[in-house]
Parts: structure tokens; C-alpha cells; sequence
């Protein structure tokens, strides 16, 4: 199995025979879900779920399986992002945000679905893996402290009102990194960890896979940051210079642009350095490469 046999076309049927039927779910709120849900986007998440799945021998399903677990919180995270109480943007992945077509009620909802929706997804992938059990809780573990306070949703609470624990440093830098680290570095560390978990990789090699899903997500970030300032809605598929014109505390609002170029680099370096020097972790390379030099 490589990634490149699984994307797009198998990820995006098994993702789509992941949704409910339609006899079992409300019409609008099932419309609502499938609208962002198959709207594409780059699907990196999966993407690297399955590339650091490859550093074993692991079977398809549970990896297309595990992957749509995660693209779910991900889907459910951006159609909220996008609502009016938080960022308010009119369009994502080249097409009207989710409440634009269909409400701020269904697209709250839709959110609200897909989460729960990740756990039965991943539940229904782990099922089908010859793996102790503790792995197996060790995995949903993984998603439900990404997903939760500590990580993406406090990340997103930062993010909007800009306050922190009391604890935390006032260093702007240190607070941009909080931020970053929990709404967005979490989302690549969890992939990485659940397809080493599912490649059954020792406890040391998820450890080093894990950190080097924050650096890249770092990264990640940093880009995302970079082409708010640089890119246009046609290129982005979402409204360009939202960060600036709502006063976000970004890295680039700190370092500038350059340096958040030069940043960028040096937390590629210091990602890849943890990879295990094997071939198999090729695909985790060139996924990295694709995810720093992008254009939207
Ligand atoms: C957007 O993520 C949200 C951020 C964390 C910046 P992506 O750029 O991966 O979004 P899609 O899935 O490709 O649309
Ligand atoms: C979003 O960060 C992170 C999420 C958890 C969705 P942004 O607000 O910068 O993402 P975009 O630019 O809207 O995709
Ligand atoms: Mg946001
Ligand atoms: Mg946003
Ligand atoms: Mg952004």
C-alpha cells in the first residue's frame, strides 16, 4: 500500500460510505455534512495518517478508516472556524462556507455531528486490526485529547480572545506558539501518531513521530499565516488578509515575513530529523515538502 494508491479516489469513497444512509439521518443535517465534507480540500491529515502507516504493514481499511476519523474533526473544525462568532469567512475550498448555504443553525450542527461521527469512524477501523487493546485505547486516546480542551478547541478559544493561562509567559512569540501548537500542530501530531500506532511502531518511534507531527504543523501554520498576507481568494479558496484585518495574533504579525520564511525552513529541517532513516518514511518527506512549499 502506498499513499499514492489511496488518494484521492479511494480515500474519497470510503469517506463519503463513512457519512450516515439517508434513512437513518435528517435530511438537511446530512446535506449539511456531506456539503463540507466532500468539498476536497488538500486532505493532508489523511494523508500523513497513511504515510506514517507505511513504516509497517498495516491493511488498507483501518488506515482509509482512521483517516476519515481525522479529516472529520478537521472538516468540523474548519466549518466552525468559519462562522460569523468566530473568523466569519464567506468561502472555503473554493466554495461558500457551510453556513452561507445552509445556515448557522445545520452548519453548527453539522460540526457538532462530525465529531462523534470520527470516534464510531475510527472505532469501526480499529476493529478490524490485529492490535493489543491498550494500542487500541491509545489511539482514541490520541484523537479525543487532539480534538478536545487541551488541544484544538482551546487552541481555537486562544485564538479569538487572545488570553491565556495565567501561567503562560507574555512573550507574544510564546503566545502565538501556544496557539499554534493546540489548534492547529495537534491536527498533524495526531495523524502521524495513529498511523504508527497502526504500523504497530515502538513506543520511542510514536514519541519521535509525534513531535515531528508539531514541528510540521508548525510549519503548517506558518504558511497558512504567510499566504493570508500573499495569496488571493482564487488561489486560497478562502478570503485572503482575514488575519490582519481581525487583528489576529499571527507569527508573521511578529516576525515579518521573511522570518517567518526562514522559521519555516528551519522547522522542516528540525521535523525531518526525527523521521526514522529508513525509505519507507519517504512518504512522510515528500508530504512535508508538499505542505511547506504550497501555493494554497
Ligand atoms: C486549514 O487547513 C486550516 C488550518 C489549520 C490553517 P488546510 O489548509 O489543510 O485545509 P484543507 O483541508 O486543505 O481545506
Ligand atoms: C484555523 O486557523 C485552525 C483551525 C483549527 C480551523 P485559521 O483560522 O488560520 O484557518 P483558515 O485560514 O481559516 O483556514
Ligand atoms: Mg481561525
Ligand atoms: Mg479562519
Ligand atoms: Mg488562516
Amino acid at each position: 500500500m502506498s499513499v499514492a494508491d489511496l488518494f484521492p479516489d479511494r480515500f474519497e469513497s470510503s469517506l463519503q460510505a463513512c457519512l450516515p444512509s439517508a434513512e437513518t439521518c435528517q435530511p438537511e443535517l446530512l446535506a449539511t455534512m456531506s456539503y463540507s465534507l466532500l468539498s476536497g480540500g488538500k486532505r493532508l491529515r489523511p494523508r500523513l495518517l497513511a504515510a506514517a502507516a507505511g513504516l509497517g504493514n498495516c491493511p488498507t481499511e483501518p488506515v482509509l478508516l482512521a483517516g476519515a476519523a481525522v479529516e472529520m474533526i478537521h472538516c468540523y473544525s474548519l466549518i466552525h472556524d468559519d462562522l460569523p462568532a468566530m473568523d466569519n469567512d464567506d468561502w472555503r475550498r473554493g466554495q461558500p462556507s457551510c453556513h452561507k448555504v445552509h445556515g448557522e443553525t445545520m452548519a453548527i450542527l453539522a460540526g457538532d455531528a462530525l465529531q462523534p461521527l470520527a470516534f464510531e469512524t475510527l472505532l469501526a477501523g480499529l476493529d478490524d486490526v490485529d492490535l493489543p487493546t491498550e494500542r487500541k485505547l491509545l489511539a482514541l486516546r490520541e484523537l479525543a485529547r487532539t480534538a478536545g480542551p487541551q488541544n484544538l478547541v482551546g487552541g481555537q478559544a486562544a485564538d479569538t480572545t487572545c488570553s491565556f493561562p495565567d501561567s503562560l509567559d507574555n512573550d507574544p512569540l510564546t503566545r502565538v506558539e501556544w496557539i499554534q501548537l493546540r489548534k492547529t500542530s495537534a491536527m498533524f501530531r495526531c495523524p502521524l501518531v495513529l498511523g504508527g500506532i497502526l504500523a504497530n511502531l515502538p513506543d520511542a518511534e510514536l514519541a519521535a513521530l509525534g513531535e515531528c507531527g508539531l514541528l510540521l504543523g508548525n510549519a503548517f501554520q506558518a504558511v497558512d499565516d504567510l499566504l493570508d498576507r500573499r495569496a488571493s481568494l482564487a488561489e486560497l479558496g478562502k478570503t485572503p488578509g482575514k488575519d490582519e484585518s481581525q487583528g489576529k495574533l499571527t507569527i508573521v504579525s511578529i516576525l515579518g515575513e521573511e522570518d517567518t520564511h526562514r522559521r519555516v525552513l528551519d522547522l522542516q529541517v528540525r521535523a525531518l530529523s526525527l523521521l526514522p532513516e529508513r525509505p519507507e518514511s519517504g512518504a512522510i518527506r515528500e508530504l512535508a515538502d508538499k505542505l511547506i512549499n504550497r501555493r494554497f
